[in-house]
């Protein structure tokens, strides 16, 4: 049989494990388990090194105790895949296996591995074996039927199944399983907890599974570290024993001196809370989108009344939505509260009318930038199809390079598909995979928001262009969609020259001020913006003036 590769997104080559791998690779680790079992560590498997897991193994190997010396060795375990081998040779070689914005991530992955030498990776699932502690970090998708109806869908929980199944056919029955997982409330005790006892009792083990829930509240970004290990935490276990267990391993690992811990009764508890906690977020972030609307139709700027608002302390969380809510959590948890609901608990009426309403907006909050486009060019007498138009940032939020979900891509999919030749520009990001591989990312085609649209497949061919003058080159739009620090301080006089003459300009999250509108319409460029009514007013104004030049001009040939 001809060996399979897994490359890594820079395109490094790594052979997949062949059968009589494994028991070699078992024998590595435990030798080094018996070593670190002598300085006194405990072990911990973490499942799952993607954007959670990879950093929580760190951060984990990176404890230590009051005198200095680490008090954990961490075995990150990655199934073998060929999309996703590669995170385990890349963690070995001291390098993470994601990339963000924040220093700390790569430092940390380095001294752990290299230095401390408290952390590896395998891809063997034997690794669970010799767990003490294991952390559950693999996905929990909720999977759309429709554009615009989150009722439409289910929760994807094939990997977490299959993890913990493995989970239950290997590990010491006293070990402590920590699942940080989103996942559907009640999973914990009514899915994870059978699955493993199954398995234990298969294995003739009599005691109970210790198991307990924990959310992350990771952020991408430049605090990545931080947001895992000095941010407040919410816990609970399946027993008194597990909250014993869940409780301790987390003063350990966590500053919970700084940021304390808050100890739930069940871990339906813990998992409702990170539910909950982004519904509310995606739900006033949502509430915006009507008033964006009748800001734009009433000559209000939604900017300066949101600004006018957070004044008064009691309403300083509201927060401008931009094009869309994005980021791998906002658009699907509250998916998975609904889907529990009735799966999980076999409840048939429907309560929740809020929560999916807030995500259907943000689902689709970024179409109407499509429209806000065509519109700009039409006043200038330009048709949308063929219109050279530039997308500024492709991620999800301002100066992180995350692009999952984000509000640009379905900017760039609606103005695709009604004829328009997109091009991108964003410092954080080298590869927009969502596009690039659009028929295998994320997961596959049938998870790609591609499956929502007509004639994406040339999008394939969609590149994320670094230089900036290059990518405004004989364009006919900008649509300003992410607040990246680069795009703060554009000059429109620059934009434009740059550009090769006036052109459309739609401004999606506020970043332009009522300056740089009034230059960009003394330049002869078009301007819209979500939730920017007041734009036709100094359009008007700007009008005027040019006229009222224009006509002394002639009072005065006259
Ligand atoms: N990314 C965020 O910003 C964020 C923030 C808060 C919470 N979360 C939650 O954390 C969880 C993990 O998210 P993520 O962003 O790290 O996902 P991810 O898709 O980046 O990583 C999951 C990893 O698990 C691996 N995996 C799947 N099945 C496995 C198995 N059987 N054995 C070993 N590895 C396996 C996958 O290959 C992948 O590498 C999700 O529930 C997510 O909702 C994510």
């Amino acid at each position: 049989m001809m060996p399979s590769y897994s490359f890594s997104p820079t395109g490094e080559k790594f052979k997949l494990p062949e059968p009589e791998d494994y028991p070699k690779e078992f024998d590595r680790l435990k030798g080094l388990v018996n070593e670190q079992k002598a300085l006194g560590r405990e072990i911990v498997v973490v499942m799952g090194l993607g954007f959670v897991g990879a950093v929580m193994a760190a951060v984990v190997a990176d404890a230590q105790d009051g005198n200095g010396n680490p008090t954990k060795f961490v075995i990150g375990m990655q199934r073998p895949s060929t999309r996703s081998f590669w995170k385990t040779p890349l963690l070995n070689l001291g390098i993470p296996p994601v990339s963000s914005e924040d220093p700390e991530v790569p430092l940390m992955v380095n001294r752990c591995v290299k230095e401390k030498k408290t952390l590896i990776a395998t891809y063997t699932y034997d690794a669970l074996k010799l767990a003490n502690v294991v952390v559950v970090d693999v996905q929990c998708d909720y999977l759309k039927e429709s554009l615009g109806n989150v009722r439409e869908g289910q929760a994807d929980m094939k990997a977490l199944e299959e993890s913990l199944e493995i989970i239950g056919q290997n590990i010491p029955p006293e070990t402590l399983v920590l699942i940080e997982t989103t996942v559907a409330p009640g999973t914990t005790e009514q899915v994870a907890y059978p699955i493993i006892k199954k398995m234990f009792r298969r294995r003739g083990i009599e005691s109970d599974p210790l198991l307990a829930h924990s959310f992350e509240r990771v952020m991408p970004g430049k605090n990545y570290v931080a947001s895992i290990r000095d941010f407040w935490r919410v816990c609970s276990g399946v027993n008194e024993e597990a909250t014993r267990r869940v409780v301790k391993f987390l003063k350990e690992v966590i500053n919970t001196e700084k940021y304390p811990l808050t100890v739930l009764d069940r871990p339906i508890e813990s998992e409702t809370a990170k539910i909950v906690e982004n519904s509310f977020r995606a739900t006033i972030l949502a509430f915006l989108d009507e008033w964006s609307l009748f800001a734009e139709r009433n000559g209000v700027d939604l900017i300066k009344v949101i600004q006018a608002i957070k004044v008064r302390p009691t309403h300083n969380n509201m927060i401008f939505p931009g094009p869309g809510i994005g980021g791998y959590c906002l658009p699907k948890d509250g998916g998975l509260g609904l889907w529990a609901y009735r799966h999980i608990h076999g409840f048939e009426d429907e309560i929740f009318k809020i929560t999916p309403m807030a995500i259907d907006i943000n689902d689709t909050r970024s179409l109407h930038v499509a429209h806000l486009t065509r519109d700009a060019l039409r006043n200038m007498g330009r048709p949308i199809a063929s219109a050279e138009v530039l997308v500024l940032g492709a991620s999800y939020r301002e100066d992180v390079g995350d692009t999952r979900y984000s509000g640009s891509e379905l900017i760039v999919r609606r103005l695709s598909e009604m004829g328009a030749e997109l091009r991108v520009h964003d410092p954080y990001v080298l590869h927009w995979w969502e596009f690039e591989k659009q028929d295998e990312y994320p997961a596959a085609s049938s998870h790609s928001l591609k499956r929502f649209f007509r004639g994406q497949e040339k999008l394939k061919d969609l590149r994320v262009e670094q230089d900036l003058k290059k990518a405004l080159n004989g364009i006919d739009v900008v649509i300003f969609a992410v607040r990246h620090k680069h795009y703060l301080n554009l000059d429109p006089d620059e934009v434009v020259k740059m550009a090769g003459g006036p052109i459309a300009i739609v401004d999606c999250f506020g970043l332009l001020d009522d300056n740089k509108i009034k230059r960009y319409f003394e330049l002869g460029c078009e301007v819209k913006g979500l939730g920017r009514g007041h734009v036709k007013r100094i359009k008007d104004q700007v009008r005027l003036k040019t006229r009222g030049a224009a006509q002394a001009g002639l009072r005065t040939e006259d």
